[in-house]
């Protein structure tokens, strides 16, 4: 309706009346309530107050048609209710002035997803609207663009019931669908998006955009029929959730400790649950910029109401940025420990998450080209899962002065030509690749040599006293000693001294003791990691055995591919030496079979390990399990027989699914006093 036509009220009385039932419409719909009146009714009676209110300008419309006003620019869909921005916060001090405007009563922290706010209709169980937030007051219709294929994941378009209501929600990109975006849209010649926000606004309003995009919903606020009386907002989300709508909880219920979302009503518990909601950000996998603290009852959430902008009754918590923006001056390429060409950004330094970071992760050279990185280019990068930065996407527009850069064709160390297979680049000359095999390799899953961390390797390297893995094991104190530090591939002066020197000795005596499986890990072979070196280890029993594997033998073990089998018959044949001096000195050879695999009281079984088992590394797990007879594997699966449960929040999601999928599980003491009779017996 055309609102600039509607009647003004005649008297003081009817205007401050009808003032009244538009606050009263506008707070229901904040509340998440089931909206007073139907959208027309609520334009109708917003327009006669804006008209009245030009014809009287001393009459107090209490904000009403100001909101209405702003509302002109945000779209063509004005909201029945406005959707309200959030206050935002970012100090215990000013939580603690929030929850005492609380005033004891229940609040609910929710993570505040980083996307597209948006306002979704239901008729009868069918999708029938869907509003961009818009200016808040009024938004774009998005309907085609949340119907089309694929669909926006946990926002159905039929509901199992007929339920007709609203749902209020963020629509995003989880980081994977961000980077397919970002794939897409550099192959169709744009620039791509900054961020994962901009990602979803971009697609979202381009009709025609010819390649699809993923992107996920998660609601935070509900109304409609059969809630009219419910009370609280966890009960309302509840009632998304069983409708097939996926809610701001559910997608970080199963990372949370408590194993749904906080409910409390002290400061220390609501910042606790704000803290853990920041610890787990960076292992999310999708964009969340805070903590949404709110009110869980409609009654109070009425009561306190809310300002011009926003609610009252809520909060946004906001957390330091973790995506910085720089600048690309410079990529380096090394050799990591199976010889695979690893690409480094030198960046100009940028502060994320708290920490400056100058050089970040590149995924590989192809997609490099890709994203057209050149020195000069505009780069975002995160602090992903385990702290390492990662340059995620070139960003945004790009300067003119951008100087592509081209991957060199040969090994920086050894100038041979690269190998190629696939997307990754490999070095094949052994010594490329020596400094970090061994710092690789006397790491704590692998031998545990403590003191040969990278520097060290590099100075031994360095200084020819190793030439390969066998090497380590003939060093002395004094060689050790003489030799000097090398840092980033230059010599730092200091030398390592007697007494490290004598300590790394011992360490790597030591190490000839660890298990076979991990003196196979340790010889740096692409396609052996911790996993499979216990698998051969256990399937050929001793190293003589796997020595005269061939490649059908190889390929028959669970998990080896026939290229897997190929590549590793090929290395073991060029590390033959280095294997018969392994031997001589000492090390394990043969697999520890203290307790028959086909005996062991997890004969069979295929189990998955989750969350800290306590004093051991996931890999000492692994081994336990293994031990007991079983084979271990990374992720839960129908095929999965049980699941080992260990503290700490990354348990959950393997939890829940194996819950779902009804496999058994097993809590961390009950696997460590299983292990421990099986070894002392
Ligand atoms: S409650 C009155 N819960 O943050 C608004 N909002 O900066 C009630 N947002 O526009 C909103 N996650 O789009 C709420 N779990 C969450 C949220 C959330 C993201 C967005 C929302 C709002 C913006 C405010």
């Amino acid at each position: 309706m055309d609102s600039t036509t509607a009647a003004p009220f005649d008297n003081l009385s009817a205007f401050e009346r009808a003032v009244e039932r538009a606050r009263a419409a506008a707070e229901a719909y904040f509340g998440g309530e089931t909206p007073l009146m139907p959208d027309g009714d609520y334009d109708r009676l917003v327009a006669g107050i804006a008209a009245s209110t030009r014809l009287n300008p001393h009459w107090n419309d209490r904000g009403v048609a100001t909101a209405v006003a702003a509302g002109t620019s945000g779209g063509d869909v004005r909201h029945a209710t406005p959707m309200l921005s959030l206050d935002k916060i970012t100090t215990t001090a000013e939580l603690q002035q929030f929850v005492h405007t609380l005033n004891t009563c229940m609040a609910v922290v929710e993570a505040k997803f980083d996307g597209m706010a948006c306002h979704i209709d239901y008729r009868d169980g069918r999708l029938v609207r869907a509003v961009t937030r818009g200016d808040g007051a009024a938004g774009d219709d998005i309907t085609h663009q949340v119907t089309r294929e694929p669909g926006i994941a946990g926002l159905p378009q039929e509901l199992p019931h007929p339920w007709t209501g609203s749902v209020r929600g963020e629509i995003f990109m989880s980081t994977n669908d961000f980077e397919r975006a970002n794939a897409a849209r550099t192959a169709s010649g744009k620039s791509p998006f900054v961020n994962a926000r901009n990602a979803v606004a971009g697609s979202i309003r381009k009709l025609d955009r010819a390649y699809s995009v993923p992107m996920s919903f998660a609601a935070y606020a509900i109304s409609g029929s059969g809630l009219e009386d419910v009370d609280s907002h966890l009960e309302r989300m509840a009632h998304a959730r069983l409708s097939g709508i996926t809610t701001a909880a559910m997608l970080t219920a199963g990372a949370l400790p408590a194993g749904t979302l906080i409910y409390g009503h002290r400061a220390e518990d609501l910042q606790r649950a704000v803290d853990t909601l920041g610890d787990l950000r960076p292992r999310l996998d999708f964009p969340i910029d805070g903590a949404v603290i709110k009110a869980d009852s409609r009654v109070v959430r009425t009561r306190l109401g809310s300002h011009s902008s926003a609610p009252r009754w809520a909060t946004a918590y906001k957390f330091a940025p973790d995506t910085g923006y720089s600048i690309l001056r410079d990529i380096e390429v090394s050799v990591g420990r199976t010889g695979r060409a690893g690409f480094r950004a030198v960046i100009d330094p940028v502060t994320v998450a708290g920490t400056t970071i100058r050089y970040a992760s590149l995924h590989n050279a192809d997609w490099i080209a890709q994203q057209r990185l050149g020195i000069g280019s505009r780069v975002s990068v995160v602090r992903a899962g385990d702290v390492i930065p990662r340059v995620i996407a070139a960003a945004g527009e790009q300067q003119e002065d951008v100087v592509p850069w081209i991957p060199p064709t040969r090994c920086p160390q050894c100038d041979q030509p690269w190998e190629r297979s696939g997307q990754l680049w490999y070095c094949t000359v052994p010594t490329c690749s020596l400094a970090a095999l061994l710092t690789d390799a006397a790491s704590r899953d692998v031998l545990d040599i403590d003191g040969l961390g990278e520097e060290v390797a590099a100075a031994l390297v360095e200084a020819e006293l190793v030439r390969d893995l066998a090497d380590l094991y003939t060093l002395t104190v004094d060689q050790i000693a003489e030799v000097s530090y090398v840092r980033a591939g230059t010599t730092v002066g200091r030398r390592i001294g007697v007494t490290t020197a004598a300590k790394l000795v011992a360490g790597i005596a030591a190490a000839k003791e660890r298990p076979l499986a991990r003196h196979i890990t340790s010889l740096g072979i692409r396609g052996i990691g911790h996993r499979m070196g216990r698998t051969l280890a256990q399937h050929f029993g001793t190293l003589d055995a796997l020595r005269s594997a061939t490649i059908d033998d190889l390929a028959a073990v669970d998990g080896v591919a026939t290229i897997t089998a190929c590549w590793i018959r090929t290395r073991l044949y060029d590390v033959e030496a280095v294997l018969d001096r392994l031997i001589a000195v000492g090390i394990t050879t043969v697999h520890d079979t203290t307790t028959p695999a086909s005996q062991g009281s997890l004969a069979g079984k295929r189990v998955v390990i989750t969350g800290a088992i306590p004093a051991m590394t996931r890999t000492q797990a692994q081994e336990a399990a293994e031990r007991l007879g079983a084979t271990s594997a990374a992720s839960v699966t129908t095929k999965t027989d049980l699941l080992i449960v260990g503290a700490g929040s990354s348990a959950r999601r393997k939890l829940a699914k194996a819950n779902e999928l009804g496999i058994p599980t097993m809590s961390a003491e009950d696997f460590l006093a299983l292990h421990a009779e099986a070894v002392s017996t």
